[in-house]
């Protein structure tokens, strides 16, 4: 059933401690609670005591000692109920469960041959009865007994308390947390794993023992993340005030995890493509990627854990924070820019498409059936614009104050987004009355400016209004606080900026820079004492989530794009040209016409290619066209082409490698001079410029193919050997690419993190026999129907990946994902729920969406339907 915001009651009982005690085995687990109960204050009388539980075998349930008979209790799939209960006692209650089983991957389960867990949002529940929600918060302590020869590290949150030996021969250990938490937060590890150990002391003086817990043939791939790990620390102490707090903190690498990673208290668990990393087995992106993943559940520990969520409508109230929190970090030890257009890409091309179809939903959820599918890019990366958007408003200084009051003011709660607001509110004096809309409203605003200029009275006027498309539930909306970060670009530069009615500025400020703070429907800027007509550099450092409307022109996108102070305005104006240019193209596809590209473009490109003073990976970045899923989400509904995105594209990023040869064939040869691989700053740039430059060659001529295949047999990295691969892939015959990847696949079979992007890159090929390919790959011993890597590589990159393919007009496309989602919706539904997303946008293909729709219906008919795909397919199929 759905689950309602305006439902929320508070909890009847309160566990002040919980102790835990695990005895695992092969062919079961015995689960022993002691639940240290007291009915809460607010609710006199006598409310039952529900708890939850799911595929747990109940053995035993005592109150003080006092064993229950079976008519003291009821059971169903989903609660144990207790009906009479004294103010204060405590429950034990013995369960069996099955990890080695648990497909699921949620609760306890086993990944190789390791125990572990992942309880949030609502695993736990599947380990023992308990209140499993957030609000209730618990000092816990964990007892594991297991056999120290398959399993002689035994993990969990907090400190070691005690270590011994059995009589039996089994090793017994106590693990203490004195922070009261969320069982989300709860965690353990079993298993035969290494360490990598280093320190990091706070600057209070606390020596934090650091531990990376991994595989012993993994052991030389941890580096990367302690180092990362210990930046993050320094990071969040510098810039605010959090210190760590533990004299331990651990992470464990995993390789069966359904996301990325977890904020475990001081018991991180990830995925282990995001902790290892090794040149040849990691990209470029993936070192970053790792970088970003570590600092982010590292910062949990405050924004999270140390203050949590009420309730999981909260979750960007430690999502949208955290992920503001890695971003400014990532910007910080790397390039700012840059990091900011990566976050802006994804969130333009997946969170808006997000908002524009039938899952959309406000970065505080009212309703959902199932809590896993709300882990999504709106909440997470909305609600991390959102909170940039604070920052925005009220300034570093008093939104450090804001976040300073709001962790004193809650710490060891389980507070809201309103909290959090309103914390920022005390702290700076600004009211955020009507900003709170960014947290109920969904859909993506649509800004519209239009601009005039009146040359006799040197008045240059923005008129600005703000509109968002219907979202379900939510028909009409209110106007938005939009923080409109802006400059006006003259012949010579910035102009100065005085709006009407304004003193002068003194000479000294920067005034060429401002935030015009939009809140109404219409509004209306003039500036005065502007001596021409100039470009207007808009939504500067992409300051709200929004979709900006100006009919910039050709020539002005080329200003803005050379000269405009703002680096993102720069690459988003490059972006908007290609835009334009890919647009010409289509037309004249669609119209039977030999492609034209607007020399403006060959030249924008040629003039960057040229400057030596720019950045290596903002070259690269302004160099790469719009991915043909941006592409598709600028279309109206019913609009898209897919197979006219791709030919367009490709034939302007052809014309363009013939337009530039000379210049990226010397650039391409500048960067070659051999260096030791780092993955570093201006090292990514370099690689990254340079295999952007091979992909334009290859992608013009297949002569340039030599390139490519040298470049593979040089390369000492993935980096570098994938973008080589890629090229042949794409632009070469199957003579040019069959043995290059069977190679691939000789020399790195054994690392799985490898394979994975060799399995990708073969679901995202452009050729006919790329959906017959992933069908023969399904089946290679590389694959695991079982491992949400592999799947996601696979399967989640074809559907996701390769619009042309996927969207074959025959649905074999379409076939292909159903069937996969059938199968995982009986194993692990969370991965299902994730791997039918793109199934979900049939609205906006143009001839597709029967089709698409048909598939949905085929799923939706399906019995035994988990709540997680259910909930995906039938509000993709309502309200039509
Ligand atoms: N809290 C984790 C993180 O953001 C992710 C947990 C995702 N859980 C889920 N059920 N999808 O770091
Ligand atoms: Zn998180």
């Amino acid at each position: 059933g759905t689950i309602y915001l305006k439902d929320y009651s508070a909890p009847a009982f309160l566990i002040n401690r919980t102790e835990l005690h695990f005895e695992l085995g092969e062919e079961h687990t015995i689960v022993h609670s002691r639940l240290h109960l007291l009915r809460s204050p607010e609710h006199a009388g006598e409310p039952p005591l529900v708890l939850q539980g799911q595929e747990l075998e109940l053995l035993e349930v005592a109150i003080d000692r006092d064993v229950l008979v079976e008519d003291a209790y009821s059971v169903d799939e989903d609660t144990l109920v207790i009906d009479k209960l004294p103010e204060q006692c405590v429950l034990s209650v013995k369960t069996r469960i099955r990890p080695q089983d648990n497909s699921s991957l949620e609760g306890l389960y086993k990944s190789h041959t390791m125990f572990c867990t992942q309880c949030e949002a609502e695993g736990f529940r599947k380990i023992t009865y308990y209140l499993d929600r957030p609000d209730v918060m618990s000092v816990f302590t964990v007892t594991i007994t297991a056999d120290p020869v398959r399993y002689p590290v035994l993990l969990s949150n907090g400190n070691l308390l005690e270590d011994r030996t059995l009589d039996d021969g089994r090793r017994q250990v106590l693990w203490h947390d004195p922070f009261p938490k969320p069982c989300y937060l709860f965690a353990l590890v079993a298993g035969d794993l290494e360490c990598v150990e280093d320190q990091f002391t706070t600057a209070s003086g606390r020596e934090v023992c650091l531990r990376l817990y991994v595989e012993a043939k993994d052991l030389g791939k941890c580096e990367h993340a302690m180092g990362s790990l210990q930046r993050s620390m320094r990071w969040d102490e510098e810039v605010y005030g959090r210190m760590y707090d533990l004299d331990i903190f651990n992470i464990v690498a995993v390789d069966d995890f359904n996301m990325g990673a977890m904020e475990n208290k001081s018991l991180n668990i990830f995925n282990t493509s995001c902790v290892l990393c090794d040149p040849n087995i990691t990209t470029d992106r993936g070192y970053q990627r790792v970088e970003a993943i570590v600092a982010h559940e590292y910062f949990h520990n405050w924004s999270g854990n140390r203050v949590t969520c009420r309730d999981w409508f909260q979750l960007s109230l430690k999502e949208g924070f955290t992920v503001f929190r890695d971003a400014e970090f990532s910007a910080d030890v790397g390039s700012r820019t840059v990091k900011r257009v990566e976050d802006v890409t994804l969130l333009r091309t997946a969170q808006f498409a997000e908002d524009a179809g039938p899952m959309a939903h406000p970065v505080r959820p009212e309703a959902y059936i199932e809590i896993n599918n709300f882990y999504t890019l709106t909440v997470y990366e909305k609600g991390a614009e959102v909170v940039r958007m604070i920052h925005t408003l009220l300034g570093a200084e008093d939104f450090r104050r804001g976040s300073d009051l709001y962790f004193q003011r809650h710490d060891g709660q389980a507070v809201t987004c309103e909290d959090f607001v309103r914390a920022m509110e005390d702290a700076s004096g600004v009211d955020l009355g009507q900003f709170r809309r960014w947290y109920s409203q969904a859909g993506t605003p649509l800004l519209r400016v239009r601009d005039s200029y009146d040359e006799d009275a040197q008045t240059y006027v923005l008129e600005v209004s703000q509109s968002c498309p219907p979202t379900p539930g939510q028909p009409g909306k209110q106007p938005f606080v939009i923080p409109l970060a802006m400059g006006l670009l003259g012949d010579a530069g910035n102009l100065p900026l005085r709006l009407a009615g304004e003193e002068p500025d003194a000479e000294t400020a920067d005034n060429t820079h401002r935030v015009l703070v939009v809140d109404q429907a219409q509004q209306r800027f003039e500036f005065v004492g502007v001596g021409e007509r100039p470009v207007p550099s808009l939504l500067r450092g992409f300051s709200a989530p929004v979709r900006l409307d100006y009919p910039f022109s050709r020539v002005a996108l080329c200003q803005l794009m050379s000269r405009d102070d703002d680096g993102f305005v720069r690459w988003d104006s490059a972006q908007a040209l290609a835009t334009q240019v890919i647009g010409d193209v289509q037309a004249q596809l669609a119209a039977g016409e030999a492609p034209q590209v607007d020399a403006l473009l060959l030249e924008a490109c040629a003039s960057l290619l040229e400057d030596e003073s720019l950045e290596h990976a903002m070259v690269a970045e302004m160099l790469t066209l719009p991915g043909e899923n941006y592409l598709a989400e600028l279309c109206e509904e019913g609009v898209a082409d897919v197979d006219l995105i791709h030919a367009a594209r490709a034939a302007v990023q052809a014309a363009l490698g013939v337009g530039c040869r000379e210049l990226l064939l010397r650039r391409y040869q500048a960067l070659s001079s051999a260096r030791p691989y780092v993955a570093e700053g201006d090292e990514i740039g370099r690689r990254a410029l340079r295999n952007l430059c091979l992909d334009y060659l290859a992608c013009a001529d297949a002569a340039h193919l030599d390139m490519a295949r040298a470049q593979y047999q040089a390369a000492d990295n993935l980096t570098e050997r994938l973008a080589a691969l890629r090229c042949l892939a794409c632009y070469g015959g199957e003579g040019d690419w069959a043995a290059p990847l069977q190679a691939f696949y000789e020399d790195w079979q054994d690392e799985t993190l490898a394979i994975n992007h060799w399995l990708t890159l073969q679901a995202t090929m452009p050729d006919a026999g790329v959906l017959d390919r992933v069908r023969t790959l399904m089946a290679h011993p590389a694959f695991d129907l079982r491992n949400p890597n592999k799947v996601r590589a696979l399967v989640g990159a074809f559907a996701g990946q390769n619009p042309v393919h996927f969207h074959r007009e025959d649905g074999a496309g379409y076939a292909l994902l159903g069937e996969v989602v059938e199968k995982l919706n009986a194993s692990n539904p969370q991965i299902a729920a994730r791997l039918l997303t793109p199934l979900t946008r049939w609205r906006r293909y143009r001839g597709r969406g029967e089709a698409m729709c048909a598939e949905l219906e085929r799923l939706a008919a399906l019995p035994g339907l988990s709540p997680d795909v259910y909930e995906l397919v039938s509000k993709s199929l309502s309200q039509s």
